[in-house]
C-alpha cells in the first residue's frame, strides 16, 4: 500500500534563483524505510519541508494513502499523521525531556506531572529509545535530543516519519542502535522517510533508496539492486573516487606545539592530562578518539579562548594558551569549528559579511581605514565557484542555503585565508560524497603548500585517509600517536579504549 506519492511537485525560490524542486514523483510505501540521498543543495529538504506543510510548491500534489491532501501547515500535516524531525533541532532548552515531548499536547488528558511522566518513560521504553523524562533538555547530550524530537512525534501518532539527517550528529558508535530502532519503528507499521549522506548507512538502514539532483528524482532503487557506488555516480552524475590520493608529506618547521597541557572543568574533572604533541609545516595531523575523551577541552584551548591548568600552547614559538581568537588569528590560525550553524555563521548577514567573519582586520581586507570591498567582493565570488556553493550570491542571505552549502561557506573562507595552521573539527560532517571528495583535496593541497592542519574527526576513515601522523585521546590522556604504515584502523581502535601497544 502506498503511503506517499508526489505528483509533479514544482518549487521555485525567487530570492536565489534555484529551481528546488523540479517536476518530482515517485512514492513511498507503507511501512518501509525510504532514504533519500543526493548532494547539497539537491532539493532533499525542500521536498521534505513540503510533505510536512513548511512550504507550498508551485504545482503539483501529495497524495497520503491514495488521496490527494491540502496540507499547509505542520499542524496540518500532524493532524494526517507526518511528522518531521528536522536537520537542526528545535527544542526548548529550559524544559525537561517529558515537558518538550509534550509540549503543545499537555492538555490531552493528563491528570498531573506524574502521569506525564509515567507516560513518556513508557513510549520511549515501548520505542526503543529510552529517555530520562525529567532530565533538562540543556544538559543531555545529542544523541538524546533526538529521541526527544522523534517521541514528540511518537507522542502526536504520527504513522510516516520524516528524519532530515539524523545521522549527522551521532558519533558512529550511535548510529547502529540508532538505526535498529528505525527497523523497530518500521516493523510497527510505521513509514519511515530518512536522509543521509552516508551511503553505507543508507544501504545498512533502506528498503528503498531515491536519488536527487538539482530538484529532480534520478531514480529510486530497490537497496538490493544497487550498491554504494552506483548510488554514488547517480547522486554526483561521474565516478567519485573513495580514495584521496597523497605522496608522503614533507613536514617542516615545528607550528603547533603543546607541551604538558593540563585541563579540567568548572567542577574539576581532569579533561587533558599533561597532553603534549606538536605538528609541523606540511604535515596533517589527526586526532582520534570517541568524543568525551578531551579532545573537545583540547581544541576548546588551542583554538578557542579556554584557559589551562597548567603547560603551554605555542603557535610558531609564541604562547597562545588563553589568549583571544582574534589574537590567535592574527598569528596565522584558520579554525573550522565543530558547531558551524551557531560559531561559524552568522544567519543574519548576507554571503559577502558571512566570508569576511574573523579576518576583517587583516590587511587583505582592508584599504587605508576601510574595508576593501572590490578585493572582497571578487574573493567572495571565487569562494562560490571554487567550493560549488549551491544558491549562493555575494550579496544573497547565508541562511537561505542548504545545510551543506551552509558548511562550505566557512570552509571556503577559513581554507582561503592563507594560515599557517588550520584546525578543522569535523570538516566533512553534512557534506555530499562529491564535496567529501573535493574538501579533502582541499585539505592535501594546502598541507603540500606547508599549512599545518590539525584534524579532528570522529569519522575514522577521514583519519586514516587524510592523517601523515595520528595522535589517540583516551580519557584525557594522548594515548599514543601513529605515524606512516603504522596508521590503519586496527592500531588506532586498540589506543581508542586505552591499550598501549606495550600492554598488549
Ligand atoms: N528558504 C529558501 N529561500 C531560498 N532558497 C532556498 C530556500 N531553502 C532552500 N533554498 C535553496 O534550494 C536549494 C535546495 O535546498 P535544500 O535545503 O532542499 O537542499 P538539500 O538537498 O537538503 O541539501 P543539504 O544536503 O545541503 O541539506 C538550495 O540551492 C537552497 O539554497
Ligand atoms: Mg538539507
Amino acid at each position: 500500500m502506498e503511503a506517499i506519492r508526489f505528483d509533479h511537485i514544482s518549487k521555485y525560490y525567487p530570492s536565489t534563483g534555484v529551481q528546488a524542486s523540479d517536476d518530482i514523483s515517485f512514492s513511498i510505501e507503507e511501512g518501509e524505510i525510504h532514504a533519500i540521498c543526493g548532494e547539497n543543495g539537491a532539493g532533499k529538504s525542500t521536498l521534505m519541508n513540503i510533505l510536512f506543510g513548511l512550504e507550498k510548491p508551485d504545482s503539483g500534489s501529495v497524495f497520503i494513502r491514495g488521496a490527494e491532501a491540502a496540507i499547509r501547515s505542520p499542524s496540518d500535516a500532524i493532524s494526517m499523521g507526518i511528522g518531521m524531525v528536522h536537520q537542526h533541532f528545535m527544542l526548548v532548552d529550559s524544559f525537561t525531556a517529558a515537558e518538550n515531548v509534550l509540549l503543545g499536547i499537555e492538555d490531552k488528558g493528563f491528570l498531573n506531572k506524574s502521569s506525564e511522566r509515567e507516560y513518556v518513560r513508557k513510549l520511549s521504553e515501548d520505542a526503543g529509545m529510552p529517555i530520562d523524562p525529567d532530565a533538562p533538555v540543556y544538559a543531555l547530550p545529542v544523541g538524546q535530543l533526538q529521541r526527544i524530537e522523534i517521541l514528540k512525534m511518537l507522542a502526536r501518532n504520527v504513522k510516516i516519519l520524516i528524519l532530515d539527517e539524523p545521522t549527522a550528529v551521532l558519533t558512529p558508535y550511535e548510529v547502529g542502535p540508532f538505526l535498529e530502532t528505525l527497523r523497530k519503528l518500521a516493523d510497527s507499521g510505521h513509514t519511515v522517510i530518512f536522509i543521509s549522506h552516508k551511503l553505507q548507512e543508507v544501504m545498512d538502514a533502506a528498503d528503498r533508496i531515491t536519488v536527487m539532483r538539482q530538484g529532480k528524482v534520478v531514480g529510486t532503487k530497490e537497496k538490493k539492486d544497487t550498491s554504494i557506488p552506483e548510488l554514488a555516480d547517480m547522486m554526483v552524475g561521474r565516478k567519485v573516487l573513495f580514495e584521496v590520493e597523497k605522496k608522503p608529506s614533507v613536514p617542516g618547521d615545528t607550528i603547533l606545539e603543546l607541551k604538558d597541557v593540563t585541563m579540567r572543568s568548572h567542577r574539576g574533572r581532569l579533561l587533558a592530562d599533561k597532553v603534549s604533541f606538536s605538528v609541523r609545516a606540511g604535515e596533517i595531523y589527526g586526532i582520534a578518539g570517541v568524543s568525551g575523551n578531551g579532545q573537545e577541552a583540547l581544541i576548546s584551548a588551542i583554538a578557542e579562548d579556554a584557559s589551562i591548568e597548567s603547560g603551554s600552547i605555542l603557535l610558531n614559538g609564541k604562547e597562545i594558551s588563553g589568549h583571544k581568537i582574534a589574537e590567535k588569528r592574527a598569528l596565522g590560525m584558520a579554525y573550522v569549528p565543530e558547531d558551524r550553524m551557531t560559531t561559524g555563521l552568522n544567519m543574519a548577514a548576507d554571503f559577502l559579511d558571512n566570508s569576511i567573519i574573523g579576518f576583517q582586520d587583516s590587511s587583505e581586507m582592508n584599504k587605508g581605514l576601510f574595508l576593501n570591498r572590490e578585493h572582497i567582493t571578487e574573493r567572495a565570488g571565487k569562494m562560490i565557484d571554487d567550493y560549488q556553493i549551491r544558491g549562493a550570491s555575494v550579496d544573497g542571505s547565508v541562511s537561505a542555503l542548504s545545510g551543506g552549502n551552509m558548511q562550505k561557506v566557512v570552509l571556503a573562507r577559513e581554507l582561503s585565508a592563507s594560515p599557517c595552521l588550520l584546525i578543522v573539527d569535523q570538516p566533512t560532517r553534512g557534506l555530499d560524497v562529491g564535496s567529501i571528495e573535493f574538501v579533502h583535496r582541499m585539505l592535501i593541497r594546502e598541507r603540500d603548500k606547508g599549512v599545518a592542519i590539525l584534524l579532528l574527526s570522529v569519522e575514522l576513515d577521514e583519519i586514516l585517509s587524510l592523517s601523515d601522523r595520528v595522535g589517540v585521546m583516551c580519557r584525557g590522556v594522548l594515548q599514543g600517536e601513529l605515524e606512516g604504515s603504522d596508521i590503519n584502523e586496527h592500531s588506532i581502535a586498540m589506543l581508542m579504549v586505552g591499550e598501549t601497544e606495550e600492554g598488549r
